[in-house]
């Protein structure tokens, strides 16, 4: 029989590849999001890629300990994967209270809820932000951890109580997976990241340029320590990532009792101008930028050691960074006003 899988944080950006991945190997999905950095019509777009009769959404809070509730007495959910979260790194910031509580308390909700249930099974949205400033790269999972930021924090204050509850009791199950920079969209161009207002991230940034809608990029910092001066990270294709979830399942239907932290990453690192490069490649266009001051809490390199997940979960990424900006670039100009 099919798994049933609750995905908080679904019709997110991750969320939303991820679904569509589980759905079309077989798995039951059960979403859960409150819309509040997602859009409803995401819904149509799974339907259009997917068998749509193996989902179903609740438009529910995670911290709505009763809405959750029911959720889980409705239906025999087998396994979680956590997703939901506030993500951007400079509004947290300035709203540290409202990451803290949103990303705590709300895990902390669905933890007790799960425990209710007797559901044990969890894959955790973690992120390289608990990397902090690294003191080498590749980054490997046993450097130490730190944030910079109250989101980083946020993470990794989750990542401690998902650590204490499996000490506590070793029937849980955890997966706890460290991404780094998630970019690109499905291949029809169908579905994407929608950001609110003027995007923080490098690639929806381009993306913007690229269709008019921003006038010029401004790089941050021309002076790093990496060879062409502007910094360097781990670009990695949101399918990529999406399979890597249900490899991360698998594992853990194989594996009783794990408790295992992976990055996900491809294990190179680009700089901002070979993305700038890679993607006016895809769109045909120049992308005009300018040089400006580094944006404060920036490293200079940031790029994974994947080999722990490579060998763990026999997972590879498959997508280039050309893929991944000509499938920016597909949903972007596809969808200029993202689902608007
Ligand atoms: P996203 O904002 O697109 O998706 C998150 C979803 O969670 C949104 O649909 C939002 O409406 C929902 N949500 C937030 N708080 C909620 C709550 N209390 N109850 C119900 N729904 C809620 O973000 P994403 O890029 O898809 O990221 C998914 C996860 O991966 C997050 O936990 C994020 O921190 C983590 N992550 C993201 C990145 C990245 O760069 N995108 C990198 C590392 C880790
Ligand atoms: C990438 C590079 C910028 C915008 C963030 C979070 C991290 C994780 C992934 C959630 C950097 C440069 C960017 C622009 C630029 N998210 N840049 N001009 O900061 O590596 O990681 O997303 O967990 O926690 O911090 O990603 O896309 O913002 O930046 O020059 O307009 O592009 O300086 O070198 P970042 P990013």
């Amino acid at each position: 029989m099919s798994q049933n899988i609750l995905v908080t944080g679904g019709t997110g950006y991750i969320g939303s590849h991820t679904i569509i991945e589980l759905l079309n190997a077989g798995y039951n999905v059960i979403c859960v999001d409150n819309l509040s950095n997602s859009k409803i019509e995401v819904l149509d777009r799974i339907a259009q890629l997917s068998p749509s009769e193996k989902l179903k959404f609740y438009q529910l809070d995670i911290q709505d300990r009763a809405a959750l509730s029911q959720v889980f007495s409705e239906n025999n959910i087998d396994a979680v994967i956590h997703f939901a979260a506030f993500k951007a790194v400079g509004e947290s910031v300035l709203h540290p209270l409202k990451y803290y509580h949103n990303n705590i308390i709300g895990s902390l909700v669905l933890l007790e809820v799960m425990q209710k249930y007797q559901v044990k099974k969890i894959v955790f949205s973690s992120s390289a932000a608990v990397y902090g400033e690294p003191a080498a790269t590749p980054i490997r999972e046993d450097f130490p951890t730190f944030a910079t930021n109250p989101y980083g924090f946020s993470k990794l204050v989750f990542e401690q109580v998902l650590d204490d509850l499996r000490k506590a009791d070793d029937t849980w199950c955890i997966l706890k997976l460290r991404y780094f920079n998630p970019v690109g969209a499905h291949s029809s161009g169908l579905i994407g990241e929608d950001p609110n207002g003027i995007p923080n991230n490098l690639m929806p940034y381009i993306s913007q340029v690229a269709v008019g809608k921003c006038k010029y990029l401004n790089i941050f910092g021309n002076d790093y320590p990496t060879p062409d001066g502007t910094a360097i990270r781990d670009y990695i294709h949101v399918v990529d990532l999406a399979i890597g979830h249900l490899l991360a399942l698998d594992y853990l239907n194989k594996h009783a009792k794990s408790l295992l932290t992976l990055n996900l990453g491809t294990g190179m690192g680009h700089s901002v101008l070979e993305v700038i490069h890679a993607f006016e490649e895809a769109c045909g266009k120049k992308i005009p930028y300018k040089f400006v001051s580094k944006r404060s809490g920036d490293v200079a390199k940031c790029y994974a050691d994947p080999t722990l997940a490579n060998q763990l979960l026999s997972w590879k990424t498959q997508f280039s960074l050309l893929q991944m900006c000509c499938d920016s670039w597909n949903w972007q100009s596809k969808n200029p006003n993202g689902y608007a």
